[in-house]
């Protein structure tokens, strides 16, 4: 009883400490932009704060196998839950692959999507990381999969943050600037229907999947004036094009060479569902492969880096390299300029998880940033 008391009195303090827009501020919360006393504050209402961790094992057989099994039935979402702009994490959440709330950790994460896909271990960890460090709480190691959500009065965002990870011209979700970055669009999905019509037979070959992505670019130029398409996006929203044609099609070829149905796109994107009877890809979706994918797709598409100057006044960026080294690189400034002024814990945990994402890399001839000192 006195030590509830205590609790209680404890809970209240960011409160008397003069922060009550800080009262139940979520765990999952990226800590970005708070002021040493605010990160205080908040960290007194947490549970646990693990900090910094080391990255999962790799799992061991990469094998195609039945993924939509008995022990992961889809189960519709609870109130609370979050799903948010990522078909893969949002499948996983509600298969129940990594929690269903869609609040979880990046080791849980990597594991997931290395089980229920067979993204490669070490392309898992560097995409994890990428979002990780700018939208995740470094202190209770905790990220959602996120859209906005308000939980007692509190707004927070998770990996839908526009403009840390998340960006323009997604497949089938609008830019921040025209409407609800996170949630499926109809209107936008039926884009993969043009260009399997034009080009696929009706089905979502390499063609039609290039074909929509230069059609959801030229959308995005022409009705978005703050369009930016630079790396990290450039290449990510780019690598994503790869992701559902590496790992969205039942029992998918090393190659990549088969199509994805529409029916299965829409089971997915909008759905969060796996088709019956799914089989994970043969062999892992792992870096090589990623790059040879998304330099193909750039090379077919013919589009650079770069950004809007008001509707249809697309700008190249020559400077932007579209590397995934650049693409770290990056990662690692916008993190530094979201935490300008960590408190040591924090900034301790930043400083372990940026190694760690460095890593991932395996890229020696990648310079490494150290905002926070070596
Ligand atoms: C490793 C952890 C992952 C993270 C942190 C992550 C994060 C994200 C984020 C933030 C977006 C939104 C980007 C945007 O459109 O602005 C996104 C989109 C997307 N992700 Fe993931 N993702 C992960 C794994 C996966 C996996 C395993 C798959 C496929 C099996 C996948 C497939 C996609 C696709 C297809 C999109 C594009 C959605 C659209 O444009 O409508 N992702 N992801
Ligand atoms: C994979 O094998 C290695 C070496 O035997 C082991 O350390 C690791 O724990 C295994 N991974 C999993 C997920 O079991
Ligand atoms: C999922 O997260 C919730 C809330 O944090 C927790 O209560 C639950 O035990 C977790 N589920 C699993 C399967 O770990
Ligand atoms: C999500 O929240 C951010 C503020 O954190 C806000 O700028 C944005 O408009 C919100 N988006 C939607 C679709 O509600
Ligand atoms: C879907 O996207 C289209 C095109 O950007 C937009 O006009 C429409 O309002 C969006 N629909 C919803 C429900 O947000
Ligand atoms: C995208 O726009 C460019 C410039 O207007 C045009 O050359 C290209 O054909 C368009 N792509 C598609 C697939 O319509
Ligand atoms: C997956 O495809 C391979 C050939 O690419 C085939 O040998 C195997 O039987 C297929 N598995 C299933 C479950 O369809
Ligand atoms: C990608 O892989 C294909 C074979 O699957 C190969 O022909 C091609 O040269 C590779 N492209 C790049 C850019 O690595
Ligand atoms: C990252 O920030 C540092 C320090 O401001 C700057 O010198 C460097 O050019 C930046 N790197 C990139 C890739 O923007």
């Amino acid at each position: 009883m006195k030590f509830q008391n205590l609790a209680t009195v404890v809970a209240l303090i960011p409160y008397v400490l003069g922060f009550p827009h800080l009262a139940n501020f979520p765990e999952y919360r990226s800590l970005a932009g708070l002021s040493p006393q605010e990160i205080r504050a908040v960290t007194r209402q947490f549970n646990s704060m693990p900090g910094a961790q080391p990255l999962p094992p790799p799992i061991n057989d990469t094998s195609s196998k039945l993924i939509n099994d008995a022990d992961h039935p889809f189960m519709p979402l609870q109130p609370g839950d979050i799903r948010g702009p990522c078909p893969g994490l949002n499948t996983l959440a509600s298969h129940g692959y990594i929690n269903r709330t869609g609040v979880t950790t990046p080791g849980d994460i990597i594991t997931a999507v290395q089980e229920g896909f067979n993204m490669g271990y070490q392309f898992a960890s560097f995409l994890c990381y990428s979002a990780f460090v700018t939208d995740g709480n470094q202190l209770t190691n905790l990220m959602t999969i996120g859209a906005n959500t308000t939980t007692d009065g509190q707004l927070a965002t998770g990996i839908n943050t526009h403009g840390n990870f998340e960006g323009d011209a997604s497949l089938t979700r609008d830019d921040a600037y025209l409407g609800n970055n996170f949630n499926f669009n109809k209107t936008l999905f039926d884009v993969f229907d043009v260009a399997a019509k034009e080009v696929g037979n009706g089905v979502i070959t390499f063609e039609a999947a290039a074909l929509n992505r230069a059609l959801r670019i030229n959308d995005s130029i022409a009705r978005n004036p703050e369009f930016a398409f630079e790396t990290p996006r450039f290449l990510g929203g780019i690598a994503e094009t790869g992701f559902f044609l590496a790992m969205f099609v039942n029992n998918q070829t090393v190659d990549n060479t088969m199509p994805l149905r529409i029916e299965d796109a829409r089971s997915f994107f909008d759905f969060h569902r796996f088709p019956d009877g799914f089989y994970r890809r043969q062999g892992p979706f792992e870096f090589p492969l990623v790059k040879n994918v998304t330099y193909t797709l750039i090379d077919m598409i013919g589009r650079q880096p770069g950004n809007n100057n008001g509707v249809n006044n697309y700008v190249v960026n020559p400077e932007d390299p579209a590397t995934f080294c650049y693409f770290y690189q990056k990662q690692v400034n916008a993190t530094a300029s979201l935490y300008p002024n960590p408190t040591p814990e924090l900034g301790a945990a930043i400083k372990a998880n940026l190694v760690t994402y460095y890593n991932t890399l395996e890229d020696p001839t990648c310079e490494q940033y150290f905002p926070y000192g070596q």
